[in-house]
């Protein structure tokens, strides 16, 4: 199959890229380059020997989106383009809502005018809100509690009515609890902008000496250690399950709901110490103040994935953090100075 992959560039996406490539599928890619480099994409043709061919276009641009799939034979299309930055979705909702929903809109009109209606549409467990209780299930109702998990939540909704409305679409919508890790040869990973916003990525430059230490936000949850839970998922376990998804869709018409998490609950502190296993000494942390926004706990019921597509996550929280540790002390300024 020819798959085209927006975002592709970018942190789960160079990664599936990869794992499609290595599953026998051709890939093309179209990003607009906002929040990573075209490097990754390099390096995976390193890494699987095959080329990929690279359009570096803003989903916004529906022209050029349309001279895309007149030269790409598209059979299906897996969609991680966005802005994913919560904080930043508050402070910036119109940009948010313009990017990740009408961006979504935009490809879906040149999708269907040139007759390619499978689609992998990455979600997020943030769309499951403050209101569920854990473990979360496909079927409950869902209600972000920030301008990001609503971009999410009407791009679900959208995709649910395109495929009520039209039964010769194939949608899988795939919520992510948490993405960590990296390519075992630490060659490609995640390579935030700034400051990041995510606990390993930020655990990660602590301990390459670009920051000076961990602020554990929160340590009067109501939880084993006191600090919040969260469903820690290795990327490549992420990509191989959208290699899956998009096998299923790509046979199976209509609209599919799956959890891609593990189903266990990590503590920060059980991600801090993996990470100091990883890394072969202490590192440097102090208990801050809660963080607005965040929940105690939440995991996936990852059941419906395991049953649809015989996928489950196969990596321990150990695997994580050591080739995120491997990526990040081979490459401490990620992608920059290549
Ligand atoms: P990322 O920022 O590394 O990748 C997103 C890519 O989309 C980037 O390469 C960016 O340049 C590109 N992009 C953004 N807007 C675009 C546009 N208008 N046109 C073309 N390209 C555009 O992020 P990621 O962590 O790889 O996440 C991929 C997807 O998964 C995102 O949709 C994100 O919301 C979703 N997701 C991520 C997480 C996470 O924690 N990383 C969790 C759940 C869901
Ligand atoms: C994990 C835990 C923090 C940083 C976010 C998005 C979600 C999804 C994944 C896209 C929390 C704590 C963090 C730090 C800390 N993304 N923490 N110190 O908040 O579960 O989810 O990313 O869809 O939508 O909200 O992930 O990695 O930011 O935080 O103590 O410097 O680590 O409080 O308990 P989160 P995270």
């Amino acid at each position: 199959m020819k798959v085209l992959v927006t975002g592709g560039t970018g942190y789960i996406g160079s990664h599936t890229v990869l794992c499609l490539l290595e599953a026998g599928h051709q890939v093309a890619v179209v990003d607009n380059l906002i929040n990573s480099s075209a490097e990754s994409l390099r390096r995976v043709q390193e890494l699987t020997g095959q080329d990929i061919s690279f359009h570096h276009v803003d989903l916004l641009d529906e022209a050029a989106l349309t001279g895309v799939f007149a030269t790409e034979e598209v059979d299906a299309v897996i969609h991680f383009a966005g802005l994913k930055a919560v904080g930043e979705s508050v402070q910036k909702p119109l940009q948010y809502y313009h990017n990740n929903v009408s961006g979504t809109i935009s490809l879906l009109r040149v999708m269907d005018a040139f007759d390619v209606r499978t689609i992998v549409f990455s979600s997020s467990a943030t769309v499951y809100g403050e209101k569920n209780p854990v473990p979360y299930i496909e079927k409950m109702d869902i209600g972000a509690n920030n301008p990001y998990g609503r971009t999410k939540e009407q791009v679900e909704d959208i995709l649910s009515d395109i495929g009520a409305a039209d039964d010769r679409w194939h949608v899988a919508l795939l919520r992510y609890f948490n993405p960590v890790g990296a390519h075992e040869s630490g060659r490609i990973g995640e390579d935030p902008l700034g400051i990041p916003n995510n606990l390993v990525p930020f655990i990660a430059q602590v301990a390459v000496g670009r920051r000076d230490k961990l602020m554990v936000f929160g340590g009067d949850y109501d939880t084993p250690d006191g600090t919040a839970l969260r469903d820690y998922i290795h990327v490549m376990d992420l990509s191989e399950g959208h290699v899956a998804a998009v096998d299923y869709v790509a046979a199976t018409a209509g609209v599919h709901r799956w959890n891609l998490g593990s189903g266990i609950g990590s503590s920060v502190f059980d991600v801090l110490h993996a990470f100091e296993r990883a890394v072969g000494h202490p590192l440097p942390y102090e208990v801050a103040p809660r963080r607005a926004g965040d929940l105690p706990g939440f995991w996936a019921d990852p059941s419906a994935a395991l049953a649809d597509l015989s996928w489950s996550t196969t990596k321990t929280l150990d695997q994580m953090c050591e080739d995120h540790w491997r990526w990040q002390k081979n490459n401490p300024n990620g992608y920059a100075a290549s």
